[in-house]
């Protein structure tokens, strides 16, 4: 009987860490955002190797922030390329204020995944939503100026990542 007992318990156990963490985090993200996509959502985690490692949620919401962060360095890296060669004043300017709100952002996230790591929720949850503004204040900055934005594509991925870590945060307090 105790074997027993304690093979259904190891059960239990493995079926709830995992992959089906991240899996039922991710629906249950979906489900009430949405613009945040599960595939997206599984397969970041995924890319970071959080589905074979046993991660609780307040890993997956430091996972989250670092996934964010990543993408926040990439999308620096893609306004940099367009910088270099743009010749428009104007169009440098709102590429520059681009990057002054990544630049932010990434602070911001760092200054999250401390607060994440020391359980003080409600702090985390103030710096991932000033972090999470990087990518709709640089699209406004161009839709302002009624022209395309080029990182459209970048603070997309930036904002459901952020929105992601976000919203595991917001879970976390309850
Ligand atoms: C998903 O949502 C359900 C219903 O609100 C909740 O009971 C469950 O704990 C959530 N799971 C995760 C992993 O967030
Ligand atoms: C995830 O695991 C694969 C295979 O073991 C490895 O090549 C990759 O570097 C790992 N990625 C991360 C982010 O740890
Ligand atoms: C965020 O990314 C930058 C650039 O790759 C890196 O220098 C920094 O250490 C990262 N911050 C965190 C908290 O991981």
């Amino acid at each position: 009987m105790r074997t027993f007992c304690y093979l259904l318990l190891i059960s239990l156990f493995t079926s709830l860490s995992n992959a089906s963490i991240v899996e039922e985090t991710c629906k249950n993200i979906s489900s009430s955002h949405p613009n945040i996509a599960y595939d997206f959502c599984v397969s970041s985690f995924q890319s970071y190797n959080a589905t074979s490692q046993v991660a609780d949620q307040r890993t997956l919401a430091i996972i989250a922030s670092r996934l964010a962060n990543s993408s926040a360095a990439k999308t620096e890296a893609r306004i940099q390329e367009l910088m270099d060669k743009e010749k428009n004043q104007p169009r440098k300017n709102r590429l520059d204020v681009c990057m002054e709100e990544y630049s932010n952002a990434i602070d911001e996230l760092g200054n999250a995944e401390q607060a994440i790591d020391a359980k003080r929720d409600t702090d985390a949850q103030v710096f991932l939503s000033a972090a999470l503004d990087a990518a709709s204040n640089c699209e406004d900055a161009f839709a302002e100026a009624e022209e395309a934005c080029p990182l459209e594509t970048e603070d997309g991925e930036y904002g459901q990542m952020a929105a992601i870590a976000l919203a595991i945060v917001a879970a976390l307090r309850r």
